[in-house]
């Protein structure tokens, strides 16, 4: 399938189907109009007819002779079919061009398709080991900051306040947190439980 440059169309659609290539719309706050508007010769999107099937949208270090893979989506319908490699021999043969000798990308630990699909295509994981034993280089984008975990602590607050003041008995939990965390159910550095009860006796303290 033909590999093109991303037009504005393109670059909409991928906005608004987004959870058909990520799963859900989580990682839709990464997907900045710059990426179009000034590194639009590095965006790639292969269609059939008017539907993207997968996209990349990439740029070229401007400290580094390296080219940086920043987002690369393939639809769920369309995995297995050598797209994504396709957008990375693409990419990469550009960016040859350009003087590049590298190329970057960055996925979570927790991505285990995603580090299959870039091990395949020959890159390797940096960093050291993580408890599971896969690579990672820590603090790569600092370690969490205090006044986003205030922030979170106060819109926790005013969350739980409201659930008060409907009548809807909640507590916050920490140990939630932390076992949803070990159990791997969410991907964040703070996890906070709040169960909710409407029923006439909480489930999770006794009031007699
Ligand atoms: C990761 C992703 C881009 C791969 O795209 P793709 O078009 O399905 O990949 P390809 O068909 O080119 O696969 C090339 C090779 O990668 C490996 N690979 C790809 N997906 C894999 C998976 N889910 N599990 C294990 N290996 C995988 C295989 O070796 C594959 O070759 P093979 O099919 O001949 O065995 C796609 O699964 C995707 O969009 N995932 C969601 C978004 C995402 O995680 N993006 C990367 C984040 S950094």
């Amino acid at each position: 399938m033909q590999i093109v440059n991303c037009s504005k169309k393109d670059f909409d659609q991928i906005l608004l189907e987004i959870a058909d290539f990520w799963g859900d719309d989580r990682l839709l706050y990464l997907h900045h109009p710059i990426l179009l508007y000034e590194f639009g010769n590095t965006a790639y999107v292969i269609k059939e007819g008017d539907r993207i099937v997968a996209y990349l949208f990439g740029f070229l270090s401007q400290t580094d002779p390296a080219a940086y893979v920043h987002l690369v989506g393939v639809r769920q319908s369309h995995r297995r079919k050598g797209l994504g490699r396709q957008l990375y021999e693409n990419f990469i043969a550009f960016a040859k061009t350009r003087g590049c000798t590298k190329i970057r990308a960055i996925t979570l630990p927790t991505m285990i398709q995603s580090i299959a699909f870039h091990k395949s295509i020959g890159m390797e994981l940096l960093g050291n080991p993580n408890e599971d034993g896969i690579p990672v280089v820590k603090d790569y984008s600092g370690p969490v900051c205090a006044f986003q975990t205030l922030d979170l602590g106060i819109a926790l607050c005013s969350a739980v306040k409201l659930a008060a003041d409907l009548n809807i008995d909640n507590r916050m939990m920490y140990t939630v947190g932390v076992a949803a965390k070990d159990l791997k159910l969410l991907d964040a550095d703070i996890i906070v439980g709040i169960p909710l009860s409407v029923s006439g006796k909480s489930p999770y303290f006794d009031r007699t």
